[in-house]
């Protein structure tokens, strides 16, 4: 179904099913312990053995020689394989790293042995006998050290774009120049891993040249093409299966080394293996959110007019890596006639940079939120009202391209009201708790809405059940529940008549679990999907569609009225079909939007932040289930305080790797950091982004949110910390 105007009125607006705050189907499983990980999938392959990973212990260099003798003669030893065994693999989708094989070492901890045995117990013994004799060689660690030099990275809309990199709109410099009220700053934001609950885990198992993989991952179809590339076989050989997700963040985005370790494992044992990454193998041998250190430069006019804006980041990476895209939001978020964007990337050895939830904006929000926290001071206006009286309804950059749909005002005014802002004083440092100092702080939020193809089959069986197969995944969001939902909806049944099946590489292939798409697309699918079920049933039926109706587990049409169970009688009817967007996104602008807000403690004598209350207001379209969505957005806003607060891989400058490798070192907030959270939503449809007028929430939950936290402490302090996480030794 090709999708690329402004829907008009279809079954989804009854809203009987969809739009509900149904409980998530799988909640019960996974809260139970009953929902099988992909690690605990003893049913799935008789005759288990576990591999054991060994991770390089320099950051750059060569493996000269592996000796394995000892960990081959170790007790249930079954099989050895070290990446002087096989020949440099290929890289799979969206992956810069080599994961195995060949001699040389990229980075920290890269995978140089897997040890097959028939305990966990024994071949985490044999492991430790693994002697790797490397050549280490001099690596860059430092990205402050290297930003000056870090050349640029070309921006990739050809328009205003120069010889530096820099995306231009007008004359930043003289605007700047000529501002009667400017602002210059630079913030620096932390290395960050995913540390999703479960590990990467997989358990491969060949039959013949045919691979199984039970794995986790959130992009099955991108998995599937990877493993194939990566181990040179035909992609119709290989299969992949992940059904639950716990947690991913990005951090699952592609296929890791447990994947292609697991399957070079089974293949030398003849027998099925499973590898999970260790928790502290995870941080420097997976990937991790890049630091940057970005530039905002703002200039308005005294009445709060934003004339020039500037924002440029750098950050580092592997060879081949890419940049975290931090100056995105930037090139959208404001109105102001004189634009410059750009990015920077310096070469670094440090392990793999790559997505982690709110690529680009989750750190670019941060820094650019704060800035315009700075400029409204400066300028003597409210912040919520310096930002709403620099709101666009068009692309900056292309004044020609509407969004599609923005209410980033009505988040900001809802949002001031519900969190009482006028009783905020603007003079920081002035509201004590007994031993605590007392901040509010707000920012906007903004996310991008990615609109891709995604594809469905559904199934009307003789029992009225309707079935849905996609290879789309869960990993935690509520897939399952806003897919079952949206078929209920469309073929007129209760919920509790649908079966959804999903993360199976042999169904028809999803937009997967991504940049917040994952929603919006993938109920979208089967939207698309569900409307060739009912011409299908209806042609069974000999009744025209257009005039078929579908409702309390019937088709009617004129006074015929036809129990779906009975339709299928004859055999089951199924029907396939994918949504399509064309060059939707390049006519019109998608993005979401919010306005968080922030209370925090600051104790007098220790500098302890605590964050006190938390309020965002999203708009994000049509809100498929307010329970799940609200669930997602709760989830971002403890990461952004994780980010403002927490949150930072330490790199050993000289040795080169990610030292607080685990969760004990490395600090994310728990329950106790986070009292009370509050989330609102517009009530708005978005009737560009697709049949469901939906978009996502995953990630714009965290957009912004870091910046809402660093000003509350602001205001609660009239310490301004530029250097995120902000710790409680820099308010000192
Ligand atoms: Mo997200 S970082 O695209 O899973």
């Amino acid at each position: 179904m090709k999708f690329d105007t402004p829907a008009g009125q279809n079954p989804i607006d009854q809203l009987k099913v969809v739009g509900r705050p149904t409980d998530r189907i799988d909640g019960k499983y996974k809260t139970t312990g009953t929902a099988p990980y992909a690690y605990e999938r003893h049913d799935v392959a008789e005759n288990q053995a576990y591999g054991y990973v060994v991770g390089a212990g320099i950051a750059k260099g060569t493996v000269r020689a592996v000796d394995t003798a000892a960990a081959k003669a170790a007790p249930g030893v079954l099989a050895v394989v070290t990446t002087l065994d096989v020949p440099k693999l290929g890289l799979g989708t969206m992956n810069y790293a080599n994961l195995f094989g060949g001699d040389r070492i990229q980075h920290y901890h890269q995978a140089v042995a897997v040890v097959v045995a028939e305990t966990f117990e024994q071949a985490r013994a044999a492991a430790f006998l693994v002697r790797v004799d490397a050549a280490p060689e001099a690596g860059r660690f430092d990205l402050a050290a290297e930003a000056d030099s870090a050349p640029p990275v070309k921006a990739d809309s050809g328009e205003g774009s120069g010889a530096d990199g820099a995306e231009r709109v007008g004359d930043f410099e003289g605007a700047f120049a000529q501002a009667p009220v400017t602002l210059d700053e630079t913030y620096t934001t932390a290395d960050e891993s995913h540390a999703m609950m479960e590990p990467h885990a997989t358990i491969a198992a060949w039959d013949g040249d045919r691979l199984t993989l039970w794995t986790s991952n959130q992009m099955i179809a991108w998995a599937k093409g990877s493993i194939a590339k990566i181990l040179g076989i035909p992609k119709q050989n290989v299969r992949v299966d992940s059904p639950y997700v716990g947690g991913g963040f990005g951090g699952k985005l592609f296929v890791r080394a447990d994947a292609v370790l697991a399957a070079l494992a089974a293949k030398a044992a003849g027998r099925p293996v499973k590898v999970a990454l260790t928790r502290p193998l995870i941080p420097n041998n997976t990937t991790h959110r890049p630091a940057t250190i970005q530039r905002v430069r703002i200039g308005a006019t005294p009445d709060g007019t934003i004339t020039a804006i500037a924002h440029e980041s750098v950050s580092g990476n592997l060879p081949d890596g890419g940049p975290e895209t931090a100056v995105d939001q930037t090139k959208l978020l404001y109105a102001g006639a004189n634009r410059l964007t750009a990015l920077r990337l310096a070469h670094l050895d440090l392990p793999e940079g790559n997505a982690m939830r709110a690529p680009g904006e989750a750190p670019g929000m941060l820094a650019l939120e704060v800035a315009m926290d700075e400029m409204a001071e400066k300028l003597g206006i409210d912040p919520v009202e310096f930002r709403i009286r620099n709101d666009t309804q068009v692309d900056p950059n292309q004044p020609e391209r509407p969004f599609s749909h923005r209410n980033l005002v009505g988040c900001l005014r809802l949002g001031a009201e519900r969190f009482g802002w006028d009783r905020r004083d603007r003079r920081p440092g002035q509201v004590r708790d007994g031993q605590w100092l007392v901040g509010l702080g707000m920012a906007a939020g903004f996310r991008n809405n990615l609109v891709m193809k995604s594809a469905a089959r559904v199934r009307l069986d003789a029992s009225g059940t309707v079935t849905v197969e996609t290879d789309m995944t869960d990993i935690g969001t509520g897939s399952y529940t806003i897919i079952a939902q949206t078929a209920a909806e469309m073929m007129g049944v209760s919920l509790d008549r649908v079966v959804v099946r999903l993360g199976d590489s042999d169904h028809p292939a999803a937009a997967g679990s991504g940049g917040q798409w994952g929603a919006n697309n993938a109920t979208a699918g089967v939207y698309a999907a569900c409307m060739r079920l009912r011409e299908a049933v209806a042609q069974r039926l000999g009744i025209n569609s257009a005039d078929a109706t579908f409702a309390d587990g019937e088709v009617r049409a004129g006074n015929r009225a036809v129990a779906l169970a009975v339709a299928a009688e004859a055999g089951e009817i199924v029907a396939e079909d994918a949504i399509e967007y064309g060059d939707l996104s390049k006519r019109q602008q998608q993005s979401t939007f919010a306005g968080h807000f922030v209370e925090v403690g600051v104790d007098v004598d220790t500098a302890e932040v605590r964050v006190r209350r938390m309020l965002a207001v999203c708009a994000a379209g049509r809100i498929l289930n307010p329970k799940a969505a609200r669930s997602q957005v709760i989830g971002g806003m403890t990461m952004g305080v994780g980010a403002a607060l927490m949150e930072k891989l330490s790199v050993d400058k000289r040795r080169g790797f990610f030292v607080n490798h685990d969760l004990a070192g490395y600090e994310v907030p728990v329950h106790a950091d986070i009292p009370h959270q509050e989330v609102i939503f517009l009530d708005e449809v978005d009737p560009t982004s697709s049949p469901m007028k939906a978009k996502g929430v995953g990630e714009l939950g965290l957009c912004g949110v870091g910046a809402a936290v660093a000003n509350a402490v602001y205001n609660a302090t009239g310490v301004r910390i530029r250097d995120y996480p902000l710790t409680l030794d820099k308010l000192l």
